[in-house]
C-alpha cells in the first residue's frame, strides 16, 4: 500500500483537458451584461461589432472575424474557405484537424484531402513539407492540387512554433501559392509563451487565416475565424450559415469574446496556465522515477510514470490521459490551475512512486 499523499479534504486536480476549467469571471460578466438587454439576432448586434473592433486593435490590422461556437467548426470552416473540394491541405499527423475532428475538414471542404507532413515535437518539418508539396501531383489532373497548409499554435505536443519556423512555412506556402491557416485553439498560450504581439505571431509571419480559440482559455463556447486577407473571407458568411454556426443569439458568443479579450484577461489566464505547466514539469523532473517527455513550452505537459503509479493516481481521482501503454500521459494545465493543484499531483506522485516501483 502506498502512503496517502494528501490530506482528506484534498480535491485531486483534473488535468485531462483545459476544457475542464470553468469560465473566466470577465466572460461571465460580459455574458450577464449581454443578457440584460435585447439585441438584433445573427450577429447584427453591438457586441459582435465591438469584438471585431477589439480584434482589429489586438491584431493591429484590418481583419474579417466570424465568431463560431467550436474549434472544430472554426478549423473546418476556415479550411473550406482556402481549399477547394478537390484540393490538398498539408497538416501534421498529430494535428487536431487530422486526429480529432471526425472528418469535419474533409466534410466542410466538400472532400479535400489531408496530406500528413510529420516533424518532431508536433511541428511540421520544413524539408518534409517541401517534398510533400513537390510530390503531391505526379499525375497532374489525376491528383489533388496543393491548396493550403495548417499549423497548430500551441501544437498538440505542447510545443510552440518559433517565429522563424512560421516564416519558413509561410515562405514555402507562398512560393507554392498555398494559403496558411493556423489552428489557434490555444493561441493565447502560444502568444504568452512567445511573448510577442498577436500581429507578430500571425499575419506579419504570413498567416492568412486563424482559428482564434477562446473556449480553452476561459470562455464557455467561443472561437472566431479571423481572416487577414479580405478576398479569402468573401463567401464566409454563407459558409458559416450553411455550416450551422451563424448563431441567432450571436451576441452571447461575441460577449464571451469581448470579456475574454477585455483588459487582457485572455493573456493573464494563459500566463497562469503556462506557469502551472512549467511548475508541474519542473516538479516531475525532480522526482526519481518520473520523467517528462519534453520541456513544455506552453500549457501541455507530457510525462512518463510507472504504470502502477498511474493506476494509483487514477484511483485517487486525478485526471489525465494516457498516451499509449508505456506510461506516457498528457496533462493539460487550465487557466484556473492553483498551486495546490500542482503540489497535490506532485505530492501524490512522490507518495506513490517509492512503494509502487
Ligand atoms: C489543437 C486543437 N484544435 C482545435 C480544437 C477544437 O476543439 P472543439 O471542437 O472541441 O471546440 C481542439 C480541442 O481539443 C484542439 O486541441
Amino acid at each position: 500500500m502506498s502512503k496517502p499523499a494528501n490530506p482528506a479534504n484534498f480535491a485531486p486536480a483534473n488535468f485531462a483537458s483545459d476544457n475542464v476549467a470553468g469560465a473566466l469571471p470577465e466572460v461571465i460578466a460580459a455574458v450577464t451584461e449581454a443578457a440584460s438587454a435585447g439585441a438584433m439576432p445573427y450577429g447584427n448586434d453591438p457586441w459582435t461589432a465591438r469584438v471585431s473592433a477589439r480584434l482589429r486593435d489586438v491584431f493591429e490590422c484590418d481583419l474579417w472575424a466570424f465568431p463560431v461556437a467550436t474549434g472544430t467548426a472554426a478549423n473546418a470552416l476556415a479550411l473550406s474557405a482556402i481549399c477547394p473540394p478537390f484540393g490538398t491541405v498539408f497538416c501534421h499527423p498529430a494535428s487536431h484537424a487530422n486526429t480529432d475532428e471526425c472528418g469535419a475538414p474533409e466534410f466542410y471542404t466538400g472532400g479535400a484531402k489531408l496530406t500528413l507532413v510529420d516533424g518532431p515535437d508536433g511541428k511540421i518539418d520544413l524539408a518534409a513539407l517541401t517534398t510533400a508539396i513537390e510530390t503531391a501531383r505526379p499525375h497532374g489532373v489525376h491528383n489533388m492540387p496543393p491548396a493550403a497548409v495548417t499549423i497548430t499554435q500551441e501544437s498538440e505536443a505542447g510545443t510552440v512554433y518559433a517565429a522563424d519556423h512560421v516564416d519558413a512555412i509561410a515562405d514555402i506556402a507562398k512560393k507554392n501559392k498555398l494559403a496558411l491557416h493556423m489552428d489557434g485553439a490555444r493561441f493565447a498560450n502560444a502568444l504568452a509563451a512567445l511573448d510577442v504581439s498577436a500581429a507578430d505571431a500571425t499575419w506579419r509571419r504570413g498567416v492568412d487565416v486563424l482559428s482564434f480559440g477562446a473556449t480553452k482559455g476561459g470562455a464557455m463556447a467561443a472561437e472566431a475565424v479571423i481572416f487577414f486577407r479580405e478576398e479569402l473571407a468573401s463567401a464566409f458568411g454563407e459558409r458559416r450559415k450553411r455550416g450551422g454556426h451563424l448563431l441567432s443569439k450571436m451576441r452571447f458568443v461575441s460577449a464571451q469574446l469581448e470579456g475574454y479579450l477585455g483588459d487582457d484577461a485572455w493573456l493573464r489566464a494563459a500566463r497562469a496556465a503556462n506557469a502551472g505547466a512549467a511548475s508541474l514539469a519542473a516538479g516531475l523532473t525532480n522526482i526519481d522515477g518520473a520523467d517528462i517527455v519534453r520541456v513544455p513550452e506552453a500549457n501541455i505537459v507530457f510525462a512518463k510514470l510507472p504504470l502502477p503509479v498511474l493506476d494509483l493516481l487514477e484511483a485517487d481521482g486525478f485526471g489525465f490521459y494516457r498516451v499509449g501503454s508505456d506510461g506516457t500521459i498528457r496533462l493539460v494545465v487550465p487557466w484556473s490551475v492553483t498551486d495546490a493543484d500542482v503540489e497535490g499531483l506532485l505530492g501524490a506522485v512522490r507518495g506513490h512512486i517509492g512503494p509502487a516501483v
